[in-house]
């Protein structure tokens, strides 16, 4: 098979780790691997299938003669050197939330649009973390009977804010358990024992940026301009797994027995859903795999066409490095790695 000439933009960081964790276990075919970050980490030494492989500044002439560019730096850093990689013949694919929602951008879950990476003309867009599980979950259920209003409540952990986010809930825990005051950084307030209802920056409509994601980005995936989205995004102090309690109104009524039914042949995920053992999705059986797990699945006492449950995935892995190498795997698959599209 072909090997791939890949660079990670951000190879230091938790998703950029999780990136070079992922292709080895994929065994994705890697001709050779550029590891990119800031000048912070110019000449740091990471292992790659057991090769020490050294780091280097992100510069624009990084990206001569790379097929695919893995982005995860932050969108400033996308916005100034996705289009140059693209540019150099690489096709980016970019966690941050820079290009998401640009028309030309596609922003793809391999188990909902895959088709949509064809129109790419040298960028794709990795969605929001939470969207990715939520819609991997509801996609499959939206396909026999359409949604018209989700209602969703997360519970983030602290890895989907990067690795001083986690230094920080772990030094905050240990400071709390010894009594000690907290001084956080990272967060507006201390998040060890505690829960913050505040993800990204506040919009004027009183939601969240990362709340309007994922009414944006769940409508754009799902090919679903008229479904009613309302999101509250919190940060809990868990390290790795984001949760979601999502509540939806079909077109048609639904059971809970027919949801699982769908749900047990639906591409990437595992239903866990038997109250009598206490058998749900948890983040923390969660953390480490490729899953998105579906709880919890019952009638929605307050509305004849409503079902709730219950939603985990690895935020890391699934919610961002997982997904970005699946719409690499699906590019080679399909043969759609050189720009071409519709238009
Ligand atoms: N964590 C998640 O669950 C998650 C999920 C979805 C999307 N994302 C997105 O992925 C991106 C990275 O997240 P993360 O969790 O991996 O953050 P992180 O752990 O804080 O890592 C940030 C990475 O960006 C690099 N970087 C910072 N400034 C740079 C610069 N000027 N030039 C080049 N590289 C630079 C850092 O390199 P140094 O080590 O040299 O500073 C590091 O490799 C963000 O856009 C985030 O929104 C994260």
């Amino acid at each position: 098979m072909k090997g791939y000439r890949v660079a990670i933009v951000g190879a230091t960081g938790l998703v950029g780790q999780e990136f070079i964790k992922t292709l080895e276990q994929r065994d994705f075919p890697v001709e050779s691997i550029s590891l990119l970050a800031s000048d912070r980490s110019d000449g740091k030494r990471l292992f790659v299938s057991h090769q020490e492989i050294e780091v280097k500044e992100t510069l624009p002439e990084s990206f001569k003669g790379i097929d695919i560019a893995l982005f995860s730096a932050g969108a400033d850093i996308s916005r100034h050197f996705s289009p140059i990689a693209a540019q150099s013949g690489a096709v980016v694919i970019d966690n941050s939330a820079a290009f998401r929602m640009e028309p030309h951008v596609p922003l793809v879950v391999p188990e909902v649009n895959p088709e949509d990476i064809k129109r790419h003309k040298g960028i794709i867009a990795n969605p929001n973390c939470s969207t990715i599980q939520m819609v991997v979950a509801l996609y499959p259920l939206h396909r026999v009977n359409p949604i018209k209003r989700i209602i969703v409540d997360t519970y983030q952990a602290v890895s989907g804010t990067g690795k001083a986010a986690v230094e920080e809930l772990t030094l905050q825990a240990k400071q709390v358990l010894e009594g000690q005051n907290t001084v956080p950084h990272v967060y507006p307030h201390q998040i060890a024992f505690n829960i913050l209802p505040e993800i990204d920056v506040f919009l004027d409509n009183g939601y969240t940026k990362e709340e309007w994601k994922m009414v944006e980005e769940t409508r754009k995936i799902m090919h679903a301009n008229d479904i009613a989205i309302s999101a509250t995004c919190a940060r809990v102090p868990v390290f790795t797994g984001h949760s979601e309690a999502v509540h939806i109104e079909f077109s048609r009524p639904m059971s809970p027995d027919e949801a699982r039914r769908i749900l047990t042949q639906a591409p990437g995920v595992k239903l866990l859903d038997d109250p009598v053992i206490s058998l749900y999705p948890q983040p923390w059986a969660a953390a480490g795999t490729d899953e998105v797990f579906v709880g919890r699945i019952r009638q929605d006492a307050s509305h004849p066409r409503g079902l709730a449950m219950w939603v985990v995935a690895d935020n890391v892995r699934k919610g961002a490095a997982l997904n970005a190498i699946q719409i690499a795997e699906e590019m080679i698959k399909r043969e759609w790695l050189h720009p071409g599209g519709e238009e």
